[in-house]
Parts: structure tokens; sequence; C-alpha cells
């Protein structure tokens, strides 16, 4: 592992010592001042302006919708969507996004839904609304609920299921389409299922579910779907718009009563923004917060979050004001164009393949397979040189039936590059493909392999020594040696060891 590029905060004079608030300047800084320290801290980050990166951000790349977010955004950051009838702009935005959402998805008459802090909150919603709704819940003699839950499912909904209460019963993928087979999910739902999830389309691999299926299977059983789209909503509605044939996977499938789409992904709004919608308003209020007995203002949550900014929601109003159809349809193009040429890159160097069928421009590479069925190379390193070469894509980790791999989001700013970035995929394939694997020393393989998850705060400086962060540095880029790391663990292991990565990276600043 590397350490993240480093940071130096610009000299400021050292002012008199004042009591109380320790933590800050004793003297309030100037805004030209505030703002190049906050332009230094930025320089470590990973660049998300220029089509070099394939996750975290969506880049629309043009700079008259940039400047239209950020004033929309400012226009409304001081006002509370806590009270609707205080502030009736946010209702009034609120019905519009979600209006056009529920027609974009196909929304019976009867729909409705609610704008989100992101595909988390949306995810999470749906498993309360199902879990309130469910009579399952209450009538098997104090069992839990159970949540039915493909592998490739986004761990959004384990986090709701610990949360809230739940069951998870996992459903595995098919090793070849990485997609659960709806025979799998029709064994895995029993009484006391609320919910079942299927994704379109996954996060790990782009895959796209047989929601029409899986919506079959649930309607026999009585019980509902949610589709996670949070990454694909918008994705596969751009493709539909493009005149392409998308396999069925939104409300207008009867059995579907939720689905969660994210406008922060394909959607380009500013973060944080999601939507979710519900098929009827029965559900949308069991996924609500309503409280009576207590002296103050009357409650109501629609979220999780009770006080929340309404700079989000009017700058994804305004996205899709300024945007329109066409907008988006330009947006579709460029991304798929950029996907395209991704692709046949990968297909034409030797050594690499694609994973599973992504649907549309979220994709997955892994390395090929040997003759034993084990990945011909690391292709972590691959991710290494394309890093040191300016590009950030994703190392994903093996799990179940899928390889380690890198995960590429293509956005519309990927239009531009990805002839550059499929030569140097080329290029870093032909430079890897040979090269040793990462050495790790077999006796730390060993040990590694046979940690329990109550053994991992005592072994965490030995890791931390053998993936190379044992120099205080205090940066935690990942580097090829780390993932093929965190690859020997058991799943639950990896677990506590990001957990006590996250407890090193949120160390707090202290003045004493
Ligand atoms: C399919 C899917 N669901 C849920 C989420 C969680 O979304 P967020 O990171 O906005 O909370 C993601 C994020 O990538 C996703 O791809």
């Amino acid at each position: 592992m590397t350490p993240s590029p480093e940071t130096s905060l610009p000299d400021l004079p050292d002012p008199p010592d004042l009591p109380g608030l320790p933590g800050l300047p004793s003297q309030g800084l100037a805004p030209a001042d505030v703002l190049d320290r906050l332009e230094v801290l930025r320089a470590g980050d990973v660049p998300h302006e220029g089509g070099r990166l394939f996750a975290y951000v969506f880049e629309h790349a043009d700079p008259v919708l940039t400047r239209l977010q950020h004033a929309a955004h400012a226009a409304f950051s001081a006002v509370n969507m806590l009270d609707p009838t205080a502030f009736p702009s946010v209702a009034a935005m609120e019905n519009d996004v979600v209006g056009a959402l529920l027609d974009v998805f196909g929304a019976p008459p009867e729909a409705v839904g609610t704008f989100t802090s992101g595909g988390t909150e949306s995810c999470m919603l749906a498993v309360k609304s199902a879990r309130d709704s469910h009579p399952a819940a209450r009538t098997t003699g104090g069992g839990r609920p159970e949540l039915v839950l493909p592998e490739s499912a986004h761990p959004a909904f384990v986090k709701a299921a610990e949360w809230l209460g739940l069951d998870v019963v996992s459903v595995p993928v098919d090793a070849v389409t990485l997609a659960p087979r709806p025979a799998d999910v029709a064994a895995a739902v029993g009484e006391r299922t609320c919910l079942v999830v299927a994704s379109a389309v996954s996060y790990p691999h782009g895959v796209l579910d047989p929601v029409a299926e899986i919506a079959e299977v649930c309607r026999d059983r009585g019980v509902p779907l949610h589709v996670d789209a949070c990454i694909g909503g918008l994705l596969l509605a751009g493709r539909r718009a493009l005149g392409e044939a998308v396999p069925p996977f939104d409300l207008a499938v009867p059995g579907v009563a939720s689905l969660g789409v994210d406008l922060h992904k394909y959607g380009y709004t500013p973060k944080p923004a999601s939507a979710l919608l519900f098929a009827d308003r029965e559900r949308r209020r069991a996924a609500w917060f309503g409280y009576g007995r207590w002296a103050g203002y009357p409650i109501v949550n629609t979220t999780i979050q009770s006080t929340k900014p309404a700079g989000p929601l009017a700058a994804a109003w305004a996205t899709f004001q300024y945007l329109g159809r066409d907008g988006y349809l330009r947006l579709s193009e460029a991304q798929r164009a950029a996907t395209r040429t991704l692709l046949a890159a990968v297909t034409a160097t030797d050594g690499v393949r694609v994973l599973g069928s992504p649907a549309a421009d979220v994709v997955a590479i892994a390395a090929d397979v040997d003759a034993a069925g084990r990945p011909a190379f690391d292709i972590g390193l691959v991710d290494d040189v394309l890093r040191a070469r300016g590009w950030h894509l994703q190392a994903q980790l093996a799990y179940g039936a899928a390889p380690a791999s890198l995960h590429l989001t293509i956005d519309a700013a990927a239009a531009a590059t990805a002839g550059d970035l499929a030569a140097d995929l080329a290029a870093a394939v032909a430079e890897v493909r040979d090269a040793a694997p990462v050495e790790l020393p077999a006796e730390l393989v060993e040990r590694l392999r046979s940690l329990e998850p109550a053994d991992v705060p005592a072994a965490f400086g030995e890791l931390l020594t053998a993936a190379g962060l044992d120099d205080d540095s205090g940066g935690f880029a990942v580097d090829a040696r780390v993932n093929a790391l965190l690859n020997l663990l058991d799943p639950d292991v990896r677990r506590v060891v990001v957990a006590l990565v996250a407890d090193l990276v949120f160390t707090p600043n202290r003045a004493g």
C-alpha cells in the first residue's frame, strides 16, 4: 500500500491563545485563507473531474450544469425539509421530482414516493416499510421477519436487516451470469419472508437480475418484491430511451412493491439524492415515523433524517429542468459510446474478460482463469499500473462465485477519455500478465487464513505491517498487496479489519 499524497496546509501566524472552543483557530480566518486550506485538502483527493475516475462520482462534464447545480444547492442550503408547511417549496420540488420518476419507471396511478438522502436510505426505508406492512412479522410466534437477499445485492440491505431486526436469507448467484436464479429465490421464501430484493443492476458487476421472473415467484408466494435500481434505474431508463430492448425491471412489473433509484448516480445530480418509489400509499406510510407523545412540534418524518437539507433536492430539481429528456439522452449516448470502446478493448486484450453480462455502463473486469480454474494473474496489479498512469478504477474483492475484479462505473465524461483508458488497460495487462503475483510469506498466508474475527484486534498490527501500512503516514491508499491480503481473509474477518482501519483513519485532531 502506498500512502496517499501528502497534504500540507499553508502556514498561518500563531494567534494568541483564547479560552473556550480550544479546537478552533483563536482568531477567525479570512474567507480566502479558509478556501485556500480547503483547496489544499482537496488536492490530496482523487481528481473527480477529467474523466479518469470510474467510481464514487458521476461526471456529466457540463460546466454550465455544474454552475447551475451549485447555485440551486446554495439557494436552498438554509431551508429545512423538516417541515413542508413552513417550506412549501420542498413539497413542490419533491412532488415534481418523484412524479417524474414515477412516470419514467412505469408506476401505476396510485403509486407515490419519497425523496431520500441516498441509496442506503432508500434501501433501509424499503425494508422498514416491508417489515411494518407484513403480517408475518407479527403472527409467527415471535420469529423474526426475513429478508430474501441475493448475495449480489448491496450491503445496505444487510445493514437494514441488522438495524431493523430482520434475518437475512441469502440467495447464491449463478457462477456465470452472477445473477440469482428465480428457483433459488423461490426456495428461500418462507412464511416469515417480508421482502424479496432484486437488483437492477447489481453494483459489483452491473448485472440485471431477472426481475419479471422473480416477481412471478413473489406473486405466487404472496410476498412483495423491492427492486434496487439505485445505480441502474436511470441507466436502464436511458438505454430504453435510446431504443434498446431492456428486460422489464420497474414498477410496471406486477408484484414490484417498491423501487429505489439514486439521482446522484446516473441522474447526475449532486449528492446526496435518491428516491424510493412505492406502488401504494400504505407501503409508503409504513416507511415513515410519526409521533404524538411529546410537547414539541408535530412530528412526521418521511425519511431517517428529521432536519434535512433542501440543497440536494433543489439541485436535483434544477438538474431535471435543465437537462430535460434530450439532455439525459445525450448523457446516455455518451456513456454508451465510452462503454463500447472499453468493452471492445477488453475483448481485444489477451488475459482479461468482463464478468457476467453487464446490462449497460457498469462493468467489472477480471483475469482469465487458468487450467485449474484460478485467476491466471492478479488483476489488482493492473489497477496499480493504471493508478500510476492517473486512472482510478475500483478494485473489488473475490466473494462466492465472483473472482477479484476491477469495477468501472462509466459516466458521460468517460466518452472523452475511454480511448486513452482502453490503450492503457491493454498495456497494463500486457505488463503484469506474466509478472510474479504479489508475494506474501507462506506462514503469514496460513495464519491469516485461520484468523477468527475475535483474533483481529490482536493481529491488527501484524496485518498493517504485512500491508505496508505501519509507517504512520496516515495514508490508506489501497494497492494490489492490500487487496491480496484482504482476499485471503474470511469475509467476517474482513469486516472487522476494515472497521479497525476506519478507526485509525478517523483519529480526531486534538488541540491538546
Ligand atoms: C445497487 C446499489 N444499491 C445501493 C447503493 C447504496 O447507495 P449509496 O452509496 O448512495 O448509499 C448502491 C451504491 O453504489 C448501489 O449501487
